[in-house]
This record gives structure tokens, sequence and C-alpha cells, in this order.
């Protein structure tokens, strides 16, 4: 009797303790949220209306080759779910079929064991209602002939179809599948733009007023993803040095993300020395030799969906040149300006014009533009935007709210040959931030990673852990790699 009872305690505990050690990030967003998502979308949702959200596609990388895959932002928020080939509908009312109610339908992809062989665990039907709390999940092929009447419904709201989706091949619930039928039963012609029931306009309107803002469950997933790509940016100062090339500092960003576990990049990772930081989305990082110049890196980790926008820019050598130090300050300034007006209530407009006005006024001091209408051509871009599963995240009021994350991102970028003194060519600088409003003011999410000229200096003549970390030379190749 008491050795079984050791064994059930032994049993009990081993299987306690492969429970607690499942080696799987314990952090994701609750499907509570997910469901509060999905009511508070129904509450906005005109009386009479149903929602279609799709799964984002596969995309071909080579070949037979797919990208990472990353799910529709949206689809994500008020699900949960992380696969291609999805379907989810959220009804206004309750609705009835041969006895079942319902008030939401979510069609998955299909388990299946031989291709989970190749590309990993589906959840399946089962999965998605004991993991994302949905109840009525059915598989992909079971919509052709689920019996929806769409025209007794007075809305019918859905965002533009990706115009990339893949028919493949033996396959009749892919995406591709689900579109055209939800097209066939819905009566969606090509030009359905021209018919009031059909609505993207309100999709957009609805989707952005809810992600605009955000909750506390996804601000521990924003701040952490802040603090990874602050971390990233304050190890990199460090790290930094002329003979390093633009790849490798991507490398060592992206490196420190992983470490924390952040799944992606929230876009494509932009370092740029010199003149190569006047390009605004510079991504091809070829630069083989950072040199004496100014080093713009501008870099977000993605935590669970959950990205950051992080740019920091750096002299390469450590130390600001004069007019490499005049602009970073004019750009510092226009920052901290536009910080002090961000509170609930605060407008778009009021903040860019206050750093255009900043920017303007400095380029006409320092002799680099002759007419303060001539800023645009240093200063090509807005102030900020919305942060959230999206870089460049849904946001749909002129004014801020409380809870709504954006960056503020003023930038000076002088091209070579540009019509000024050839002191100030190949100097680009952004600065920016992500910030949480607040009622009267806002907290800056990223103040992890220094700002100030003087604080960059200090930290760029810190040890790195990476002084030491070296690898051999390449046999192969040119250019000292
Ligand atoms: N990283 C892109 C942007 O700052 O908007
Ligand atoms: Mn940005
Ligand atoms: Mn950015």
């Amino acid at each position: 009797m008491l050795l079984r009872v050791f064994i059930l305690i032994g049993v009990f505990s081993i299987s306690l303790i492969s429970f607690c050690q499942s080696d799987l990030p314990d952090d994701y967003l609750p499907k509570e949220f997910h469901a509060a998502r999905r009511d508070s979308l129904r509450n906005r949702m005109p009386t009479g209306s149903v929602v279609a959200i799709f799964s984002f596609p596969p995309r071909t990388f080579s070949n037979d080759v797919q990208y990472v895959y990353h799910q529709n932002p949206d689809l994500y928020y008020f699900t949960g779910y992380n696969e291609p080939h999805a379907l989810l509908l959220v009804f206004k009312e309750p609705q009835s079929l041969n006895g079942m109610n319902y008030n939401e339908l979510f069609f998955v992809q299909q388990k299946n064991p031989g291709q989970e062989q190749w590309t990993g665990k589906r959840l399946g039907t089962e999965g998605v209602k004991k993991q994302l709390g949905i109840t009525n999940v059915f598989n992909g092929a079971e919509f052709n002939n689920f019996p929806i009447n769409f025209s007794g419904f007075d809305k019918i709201i859905f965002d533009y179809f990706p115009d990339d989706v893949a028919n493949e091949p033996g396959d009749k619930a892919d995406l591709a599948d689900l579109i055209s039928q939800f097209r066939t039963k819905a009566g969606i012609t090509p030009d359905f733009t021209k018919d009031k029931k059909f609505s993207t306009g309100l999709y957009m309107q609805m989707t952005s007023a809810l992600r605009e803002v955000k909750t506390d469950e996804e601000m521990n997933l924003l701040r952490k993803a802040v603090e990874i790509s602050c971390i990233g940016q304050l190890e990199v100062m460090k790290a930094a040095r002329a003979d390093m090339s633009e790849r490798e500092i991507q490398g060592l960003h992206e490196y420190v993300h992983k470490k924390y576990g952040a799944e992606n990049i929230g876009y494509p990772s932009i370092v740029g020395a010199g003149n190569n930081g006047c390009v605004l989305h510079y991504i091809d990082n070829n630069k083989t030799r950072v040199g004496q110049q100014l080093l713009l890196m501008d870099v977000g980790a993605e935590y669970h969906g959950y990205t950051a926008d992080v740019t920091r820019t750096i002299p390469a050598n450590g130390k600001f040149s004069d007019p490499q130090r005049q602009i970073y300050e004019l750009v510092y300034q226009a920052q901290e300006e536009a910080f002090k007006l961000c509170r609930e209530g605060a407008s778009w407009q009021e903040l860019g014009t206050k750093a255009r006005d900043i920017i303007a006024e400095g380029l006409l001091k320092l002799g680099i533009i002759r007419d303060k209408k001539e800023a645009g051509k240093y200063y090509p871009h807005g102030l900020g935007h919305h942060i959230g599963l999206d870089v460049h995240d849904k946001g749909f009021s002129s004014r801020l709210k409380k809870g709504m994350v954006i960056t503020i991102e003023p930038g000076i970028y002088i091209p070579d040959d540009s019509p000024c003194d050839k002191k100030w060519w190949g100097i680009a600088v952004r600065i920016e931030d992500d910030i949480l409003i607040r009622e009267k003011d806002y907290e800056l999410l990223s103040s992890f990673a220094p700002r100030k000229a003087d604080d960059i200096e200090k930290m760029m003549a810190e040890k790195s852990a990476l002084d030491d970390f070296t690898l051999p030379k390449l046999k192969s190749g040119k250019k000292g790699f």
C-alpha cells in the first residue's frame, strides 16, 4: 500500500514537474482578453450585421519554402489563433441553427498528422476550443455547406481581400477557397463597393477604434517588446566599433531580441551609416564598415505579436563631431518639445506642427535652409504613429487618448550633395521613442536606451561583453570578413 502511495506521489510529482516545466512562454494574451475584444467589437457593430475576418495567407520565400507565418493582426487580436486558412464570423445578434445557438463561428485549419510532421502542430477544432476558449469552431471544409443566410443581414462588414492568396492544389478549404466561398454566399461581386450592404469602411473604423487604445494585457507585451529593443540599443552602443559592418550591428540587435524570446522583428531592421541613414526605410544594411559616421539604428522587437519601434543615432566612433552634435541637439529639442504636449486630448496635428517648427527654425539658424518652407526637404516624414500588433498600428482618432501607445520620432536627413555647406552632408539623425499616453502626461516606455548626446557618448565608452567575442577570419571572401 505504502509502495503504491509512493509510486502515486512519484507519478504525480513527475507530471506536475513536466506540466510546470513545459519550456514554453507562459505570457501569451489570455483567452479572456480575446473574448472581451470580440464582445467589444459586437457592441460597436450596427444592428443586423456580421463581420468576417480572414487569416493572412502563407507567403513564398523561395520555390517551395515559405516565410515564417505571420497572422493577420486583426484575427490574432480577436482570437489568438496563429495559423493560416481561417475565417472568423462575428454576429451582432444571437443566431440559431438546428438547435445550436451562437453569436460567432470560427472556421480553422484541419488537423493533418502527415502535414504536421513537416510544418508543425496544428491546434485543430478541439485545440482551439480548449486553448483559445472559442465554442463554435469548425474545420474550414465545413464552411461551404454551412447554411448561413447572408441575405438576411443588413450589413456585411469585412476588410479588403488580400490579392496574393494562392489556391493550394488538392485542398478544398484553404484561404483562397474560404474567400471565394464567402464571396459567393454573401453575393460579393467585384464592384461590391457600390452596394451599401457591404462595408470595408466600417471594418476599418471599428477595428481601429478598438486597437488604438491598449488594454493592460496588451501593455504587458508592448512594454516587454520596447524593453527588449532598448536593451538591444544599449548593448550596441557599448559594442559598436568603426570597423563593424551595418549587417553585423543589425545582428547584434536581433541577437538581443532573440535572447529575450522575441519571435520576430516588427519590421526589417534599419541600420544605416552616414548617407545611408538618409534613406528613411533603408534595409540594405550592406556597408561593410560603418567608419566615423553617424549610425542610425531603427530596430524593433516583436514579442508575441506586439512590436516596439525605437531609433537611436550614435557616432560610430563614440564621439559626436560638432556638426553631428548640432543636428542631433536640434532633433532632440524637437522631440522634447513634442513630448511636453503629449497627454489625453492633444491633437496629432499640434504635436507635428510643434516639432516641424522647431526643426525649420533650427535649420534656418544653422544656414542649412534659407526659408522655413524648405524644411520638408530635410524632415520629410510625420512625427509619429501608433504601435501595437502592427508597427504602424491602426488608429482612428485625430486626438490622443489615454491608453494609446505612439512613437515620437522627429528626424533630420541631409544627403550628400545637398545645397548646403559640405560639413552637413551625410548627416542623418532620427530619435524615436515609444510613449504611453496618460490623462495629464505620458510615460516614456523606451527610457532605458540613452537619448541625450552626452549619455550616448558615456554609454559608448563602457566596456561591452562583446569586446572579447572574436571569430576567425573567413578563408574565402574579401573585405576582411
Ligand atoms: N521603423 C519605421 C518607422 O519608424 O516608422
Ligand atoms: Mn516609427
Ligand atoms: Mn522606426
